[in-house]
């Protein structure tokens, strides 16, 4: 069902504009293993597209063959790393779309390890759009920024004008990997945008440990019945986007020549602070319980206080909103961890 608030101004996208726009396309998808990559793989094959996927599958990182198990006929899978510019210089050619989610999510892991991040997602950002440029310059290019460029909210919610002054080493990398595309957009013609993801959450991301964010371990902790620990007061607001929506949002962006050169937040109608979403897992969960905590320091020092974000642009422009309400997504995640827990973590 689509909402009444959600249809786009005039001269906008129509709404799912792209349920046809696919068929037979070849679409890369780097980080394709991946959380996000993998669901978005899944909505690509039912679309019909020709869809290859590259991803290092570096095993610190979200990629998990699993993720595109019940899809495997129907993908191409190549293990490389997107560093090697020589992989990608090949494996741009002819390709119509090009979905750049390949990244070291870790907020903490860029700071103990801050050339990894950069040479992921800034250095080999700017080599991706290169072999773009030389090799395949009509590609479309979508790449999967992140609110964290923000750092702390100097309003909110946070718009797409707010000012970025990142609190870590990944959020100055992730913010210099998006203006890279959006150069190369303006400059070069290689279409080009950029989606600055929420908190997302669903089916496929990472829940052995907290690398890709402490979302991922709460699922697990709370299907094992054990304790989650939430730092601080609990009051730190965030908003939660569910993975199909982000893949909404993606393949929106995709379609719609508008879009190139832009950026565009996406956000949540029910931003809750985390007290109250360990409260509804663990309801939802049936198990587990939660405990606060202080602060460790060095998460302390990193963090962004409150968010939420303003999405009225990529609902304005793209006919973008939030389908799956909280209670729905969470659900559906505990739905899909209870039946494929052991893919996704060793019991103890
Ligand atoms: N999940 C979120 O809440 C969130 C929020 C903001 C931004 N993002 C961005 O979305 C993108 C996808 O994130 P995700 O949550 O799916 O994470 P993920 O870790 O599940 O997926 C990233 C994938 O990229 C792959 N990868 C990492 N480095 C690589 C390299 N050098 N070469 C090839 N592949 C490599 C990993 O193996 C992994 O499969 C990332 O760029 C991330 O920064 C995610």
């Amino acid at each position: 069902m689509m909402c009444s608030e959600c249809e786009p101004e005039n001269g906008a996208a129509p709404l799912l504009s792209y349920v046809d726009q696919f068929r037979g396309k070849k679409v890369l998808i780097t980080g394709g293993l991946g959380f996000i990559g993998s669901n978005l793989a899944h909505g690509l094959v039912e679309l019909g597209a020709q869809v290859l996927i590259v991803d290092s599958l570096i095993p610190q990182y979200g990629g998990n063959l699993f993720n595109v198990a019940d899809i495997e006929d129907q993908v191409r899978v190549n293990i490389a790393d997107v560093r090697d510019r020589s992989s990608m210089d090949y494996l741009v050619k002819g390709q119509d779309y090009l979905f750049n989610l390949a990244g070291q999510v870790s907020h903490l892991d860029s700071m103990t390890d801050p050339f990894t991040d950069l040479e992921i997602n800034c250095r080999s950002q700017l080599s991706i759009l290169e072999a773009c440029r030389y090799n395949n310059p009509g590609v479309k290019v979508v790449f999967a920024s992140t609110r964290q460029i923000y750092g702390v909210p100097d309003y909110l919610p946070v718009d797409e004008r707010h000012l970025v002054h990142p609190t870590d080493v990944n959020g100055i990398n992730k913010m210099a990997g998006e203006w890279y595309h959006i150069v190369y957009n303006n400059v070069y013609g290689v279409r080009a945008a950029s989606l600055r993801l929420t908190n997302t959450y669903g089916p496929r991301m990472r829940v052995c440990d907290a690398r890709q964010t402490f979302l991922g371990l709460w699922f697990r902790l709370v299907l094992e019945d054990k304790e989650l620990t939430i730092y601080g007061d609990g009051r730190q607001v965030r908003d939660l986007t569910y993975v199909d929506d982000v893949v909404d949002a993606l393949l929106r962006i995709a379609v719609d020549e508008g879009a190139n050169g832009h950026v565009y937040n996406l956000g949540g109608d029910e931003p809750i602070n985390l007290l109250h979403l360990a409260q509804l897992m663990v309801e939802l969960g049936g198990a587990g319980r939660y405990r606060l905590v202080p602060w460790p320091g060095n998460r302390k020092r990193i963090d962004i206080g409150d968010y939420y974000g303003d999405y009225r642009k990529i609902r304005s422009k793209l006919g973008w909103c939030p389908r799956v309400s909280l209670r729905d997504g969470l659900q559906r995640t505990f739905d899909f961890y209870r039946e494929h827990r052991q893919h996704y973590w060793e019991e103890e």
